[in-house]
């Protein structure tokens, strides 16, 4: 998806710099071209000949060098890129930027530039959180810089928050976001819904499912990448934020239906998210205790809105396209077809989720595309894949003239 592209990847200075030798590799394997602007203190974690041979390039590092002066000036260096990455993206070189500071050259080039910036952030999660960083990053947003996480996790400083920097997959997908856009749905408005609902039992305890969120997220993404205006709507998950979309989190199946019905009119609706089949009848306002010797609460159940179904009825304000998803781990195709007409959908992804294929959480699916027409069955694909397949089976399908009843 990148081939030709060209990455300025700059290197400043924090642990997770070991990450990029990574990052390097997967742009590489997807066709970009990527050459390196390493900071000083990006120097102390790894080094220029490591990225110097990952990249097959030269790495530059000094604003002073009368060589590289020569070579490629820094100015030079934005000009020759498609787009600039900052990973790790460390409270100082955000804090530089932010100033608008030239001081070294990987700040000097961030300044210089007019081609499209997407950081990383890695730090200390109070480091994040501090409202110098915070102020910062908002600066930063507002004057068009893309972000890319950071993630929930365990730290290298043994603390646990926001602050992980993206895995580079996470950082590949945002900078295809960022490059490979096309108007196919330039003007659409798109809504996805995704990941898993939480239900509460008590406000200690919820009913919830494995869904990891990563084909919603990534149906999103293929979507933006086509110009739609989309509106994601997502349960708790632990996936970046997909670039260029509008993002509403939520918890509760309640809160889904009431975001999506928010959502106004609408081209196409991608209903991916696990949403819990039932809800407690009556959570609990404080913590159920345990009681010794007593027996364990029943939980009555209710059942939650069917927010596919709801979207599907016919009516104005129905999407011209509505997509649902059957997760099957028996009888996909057949289970799939009686769905559609069911929920009176036009479209339904059907995918297996027997333990055994590894779909919930994994990176690959294999679905069958159940339509009007028939049903198709899709090669095996990375979930990234396949939103994009999607995403173009659904530009096609909103790029076709209405039918015209017979009768008229
Ligand atoms: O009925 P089932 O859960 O198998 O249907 C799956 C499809 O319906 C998915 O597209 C899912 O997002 C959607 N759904 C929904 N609201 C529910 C249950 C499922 O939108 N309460």
């Amino acid at each position: 998806m990148l081939n030709g592209k060209r990455v300025l990847l700059i290197v400043a200075g924090g642990i997770a710099a070991f990450k990029c030798h990574d990052l390097i590799r997967k742009l590489r394997g997807q066709g970009a071209h990527v050459r390196c602007v390493l900071t000083d203190a990006g120097a102390r974690f790894v080094t220029p000949l490591s990225l110097q041979a990952l990249s097959e390039d030269k790495v530059y590092t000094d604003m002073f060098s009368l060589t590289d002066e020569s070579e490629m000036g820094h100015i030079q260096l934005s000009r020759d890129a498609d787009l600039l990455v900052v990973a790790p993206a460390t409270a100082n070189i955000l804090a530089r930027m932010a100033a608008g500071m030239a001081d070294d050259l990987a700040a000097t080039v961030l300044l210089a530039t007019d081609k499209p910036v997407l950081a990383a952030p890695a730090m200390n999660v109070r480091m994040w959180s501090h409202a110098a960083t915070v102020a910062n990053v908002e600066t930063l947003k507002k004057r068009g810089i893309t972000f890319v996480g950071p993630n929930d996790g365990a730290m290298a400083c043994n603390e646990y928050g926001p602050g992980r920097m993206s895995e580079p997959a996470e950082i590949v997908t945002a900078i295809e976001a960022l490059l490979t856009t096309s108007s196919a749905l330039k003007g659409k408005r798109a809504l996805v819904t995704s990941g898993p609902t939480r239900e509460a039992i008590d406000p200690v305890r919820y009913i919830s499912n494995h869904s990891s969120g990563k084909q919603g997220h990534a149906i999103a993404s293929a979507l933006a990448r086509l110009g739609a205006d989309v509106t994601l709507v997502s349960g708790p998950v632990n996936v970046a934020d997909p670039v260029g979309v509008k993002l509403v989190k939520i918890e509760s199946a309640d809160q889904m239906l009431e975001a999506c019905l928010a959502a106004g009119k609408l081209d196409v609706a991608i209903f991916a998210a696990a949403v819990a089949d039932w809800k407690s009848a009556k959570p609990a306002d404080a913590k159920i205790k345990k009681k010794p010797g007593a027996p364990p609460p029943a939980l009555e159940l209710t059942p939650n809105p069917d927010i596919l179904a709801t979207v599907s009825k016919p009516g104005a304000q129905r999407p011209t396209l509505v997509v649902g998803f059957a997760a099957e781990t028996e009888n996909l195709v057949a289970n799939a077809i009686d769905k559609r007409t069911r929920k009176g959908c036009d479209w339904i992804v059907a995918n297996d989720v027997s333990p055994a294929t590894g779909t919930f959480g994994g990176e690959r699916n294999t679905v069958h595309l159940v339509t009007a027409d028939g049903v198709e069955e899709w090669p095996t694909l990375a979930k990234d894949e396949v939103a994009a397949r999607l995403a173009d089976r659904i530009a096609q399908q909103l790029g076709r003239p209405r039918a015209v009843k017979a009768a008229e």
